[in-house]
């Protein structure tokens, strides 16, 4: 891939200080990472109608939802994986700049590729979110039916079943998907935020 020289950054007069005092909060990316079927998806949907109705401003970007557009050349090689992350990351960067709550629901399953995510924002503009479910319920779960077509290995590389899940070390919220209510998995994000004065 060719990569741009001879290319020098714009500054805006609008800045994110500026963006975030016109909305009256602060903004970070709300990193959601688990198996496929752990509810990662259902909890940020949920979680952004709990913060749109405290009037806070958010986008939401979901795995599936962005391999239709942005990312649909990429597939689920570590490779692809790597690239999806990578972009996402860009674009989650570029909406925090923007002054929003970003909820980014995908597998992300290389510890590293989260890791570099983390590197691209401030310290506090990152928040690593662990939607712990156990592969049976998930595979119980199986809301689009992947684990059956992977245990029948009409999916290759399929995670949890042929391809690698790493657990996150130390997440900024652990949530307990196994045992917490969709309500119950955000009120404790909500908590973390209002407790960390994001809001
Ligand atoms: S990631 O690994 O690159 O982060 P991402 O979250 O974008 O994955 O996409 C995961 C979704 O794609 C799953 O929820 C599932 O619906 C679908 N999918 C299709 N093939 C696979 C696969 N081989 N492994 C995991 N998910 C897959």
């Amino acid at each position: 891939m060719a990569t741009a020289t001879n290319i020098t950054w714009h500054e805006s007069e609008v800045t994110k200080a500026k963006r975030r005092e016109a909305k009256g909060h602060k903004s970070a990316i709300l990193w959601f990472t688990g198996l496929s079927g752990s509810g990662k998806s259902t909890i940020s949907v949920a979680l952004e109608t709990a913060l749109y109705t405290k009037g806070i401003h958010t986008y939401r970007l979901d795995g599936d939802n962005v391999r239709f557009g942005l990312n649909k050349n990429l597939g689920f090689s570590p490779e692809d994986r790597t690239e999806n992350i990578r972009r996402i990351g860009e674009v989650a960067k570029l909406m925090v700049d923007a002054g929003l709550f970003t909820l980014t629901a995908f597998i992300s399953p290389y510890l590293e590729d989260r890791a570099q995510v983390r590197e691209l924002v401030e310290a506090d503009e990152f928040i690593e979110i662990y939607v712990k479910a156990r592969l049976e319920t998930c595979e119980q779960r199986d809301p689009k039916g992947l684990y059956k077509k992977a245990r029948l290995g009409e999916i290759k590389g399929f995670t949890g079943i042929d391809a690698p899940y790493e657990e996150p070390c130390n997440p900024d919220i652990l949530i307990d998907a196994d045992v917490l209510s969709i309500e119950e998995a955000v009120e404790v994000i909500l908590h973390y935020l209002q407790a960390q004065k994001y809001f």
